[in-house]
């Protein structure tokens, strides 16, 4: 019996930074690739309306693909929303996506920490109460961004890329104080990786740009071990499918098939 997809969930190309770690962790899978682009970006909705988005449409990806298991690698839904999903469809196995703000704070020499996110997720509890728990002993700056997930959407569909704009967008996340400088950046969105080389170009000084995506890769690793019987862990390879791109939009550009076609995924097309 062919084996349930993986399915990973994003608002639009952020969580392709995800689901590459994973494929490397977990070649002989079946992917589903899953961008909500027809309602990118998620940083500007209001949180009643993307919760309820979000139920709405997860409860048609799950009757849709019968996925074994769903990433969401989406900082901005994940906080928002993981509880309730988990909730709406207790079956079903959820992983998130959230920043990293534990690792890092457990990392950090200067104890001066940034975590660079959509304006929603640095405003969430979630975040909140991920720095009272894990970084209590750091100084947590949170720098909510407006504009780079679309500048990184533009990036990876070839555009040239805006240096003053993104340039704009990173400059609050570096802090001087009492002679420390922060020297870790948490990228808590997805899209972000993306531009890790033009960060590290327009950076004061050098940082670590803390990608949570091989560590989320790792715990899909250990979630799918232990959703499996010991017959399908022996099972061995072969049994990958062509990973599938799937756009609520329903209408991906030319730029996004062509961008899909480099990470190996097929654009569906809806019937
Ligand atoms: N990739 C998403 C995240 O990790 C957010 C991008 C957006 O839709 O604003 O937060």
């Amino acid at each position: 019996m062919a084996r349930r997809p993986i399915l990973v969930f994003d608002s639009g190309i952020g969580g392709l930074t995800v689901l590459r770690e994973i494929r490397q962790v977990l070649p002989d899978r079946h992917f589903v690739y899953v961008a909500d682009d027809a309602g990118f970006p998620y940083g500007d909705w209001e949180e009643d309306r993307l919760r309820e988005r979000l139920i709405a449409l997860m409860g048609r990806l799950l009757i849709d693909h019968a996925p074994e298991i769903v990433v969401i690698a989406c900082n901005t839904a994940a906080t928002l929303a993981l509880a309730d999903l988990r909730h709406a469809y207790p079956a079903a196995c959820f992983v998130g996506t959230v920043p990293a703000i534990k690792p890092a704070a457990e990392r950090s020499r200067s104890g001066l920490v940034s975590v660079l996110a959509t304006p929603a997720t640095v405003r969430r509890d979630y975040t909140r109460q991920l720095i009272a728990t894990f970084a209590a002993h750091c100084e947590i700056n949170l720098v909510g961004s407006r504009q780079l997930a679309r500048l990184a959407e533009a990036h990876v569909q070839g555009d040239t890329d805006d240096h003053a704009a993104i340039h704009a967008e990173i400059d609050p996340c570096f802090v001087e104080k009492a002679g420390q400088r922060t020297d870790i950046v948490v990228l808590a969105c997805t899209h972000y990786p993306f531009l890790t080389d033009v960060f590290e170009q327009l950076a004061p000084w050098p940082v670590q740009w803390l990608d949570p995506a091989p560590a989320i890769a790792r715990h899909v690793v250990t979630v799918a071990g232990a959703a499996l019987s010991p017959a399908e862990l022996g099972a061995g390879t072969g049994e990958a499918t062509d990973p599938v791109a799937v756009f609520t939009s329903r209408r991906p550009g030319p730029a996004q098939c062509r961008l899909m076609a480099q990470f190996g995924l097929r654009v569906a097309v809806p019937g």
